[in-house]
């Protein structure tokens, strides 16, 4: 099976919409790769969704390249993006570079995503100059929910939707080969696709942009948290499984000794 390049998942811009999901693991991984999904994210949300934390600050960079190594070891064709941690990238240039290349050599991402605008552009330019393909994610930016106050809906006010605007369109210019969107409003994202050449990969943002994204553990129920609203679940697998589980705990039970 041909492995997925970048220039193929920019190709699909106006195409057919690209299609994301999370994996942290190998037999996610491998269900994935085998139905066909475009892109896997090695997301930091492991930290929420693996780890039990209750955001994204606390992932390290040794977490992300564990479990980017699991996820590759499961994938063929999808192209496998990891998340750049909090505080591996913005420190400095260079510390950006060493990090992304251990994910890339050791955990075997062929990309990495970075959150933010502005202040990451000449980071972005320097990755993509020696050659690492970068996703940008503007809108909701879970690592810097304290300063957000929370996760909620970005972009609201003109001033801050244009804001986002801009970011978006420098991240294009410095060189990102795609950019997620994060919980903005549905005219804004739409904006921003119809503008940018390059593909929009949209998280309760509305149905405009050319890709959507979910965390895979939120489409198929496994969590015992509060799902997103703008999730529809497509199974209940928390539920099943805690029922498979008492399946198993009445039969031992049974058992004669
Ligand atoms: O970490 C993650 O899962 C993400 C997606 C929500 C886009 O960044």
């Amino acid at each position: 099976m041909k492995q997925t390049t970048m220039l193929e998942i920019q190709a699909l811009k106006g195409q057919e919409k690209i299609t994301m999901l999370t994996a942290y693991d190998y037999p996610t991984a491998m269900v994935l790769d085998q139905a066909g999904i475009d892109i896997i994210l090695v997301g930091d949300s492991l930290g929420n969704v693996i780890l039990g934390q209750p955001h994204t600050l606390g992932v390290t960079l040794e977490h992300m390249i564990h479990h980017t190594k699991a996820v590759s070891q499961g994938v063929k064709k999808s192209f496998v993006v990891a998340d750049m941690p909090f505080g591996t990238y913005q420190a400095s240039t260079e510390q950006a570079v060493q990090n992304a290349t251990d994910l890339i050599a050791k955990g075997g991402a062929h990309a990495v995503k970075l959150e933010g605008g502005k202040p990451i552009l000449s980071t972005v330019e320097r990755l993509v100059s020696i050659g690492i393909p970068v996703m940008g994610h503007v809108g909701l930016t879970p690592q810097s929910v304290h300063q957000l106050g929370g996760y909620k809906t970005q972009g609201k006010s003109e001033k801050k939707a244009k804001q986002i605007f801009e970011d978006a369109c420098a991240l294009e210019k410095a060189g990102a080969f795609a950019i997620v969107l994060e919980c903005i409003p549905e005219e804004l994202a739409q904006k921003i696709t119809d503008t940018l050449h390059i593909p929009t990969i949209g998280i309760g943002s509305g149905a405009k942009t050319d890709g959507q994204v979910l965390v895979f553990h939120d489409l198929v129920g496994f969590t015992p948290s509060h799902i997103p609203s703008f999730v529809h679940p497509v199974a209940h697998i928390f539920e099943d499984l805690t029922n498979h589980v008492k399946t198993f705990i009445a039969r031992t039970k049974e058992m004669s000794s």
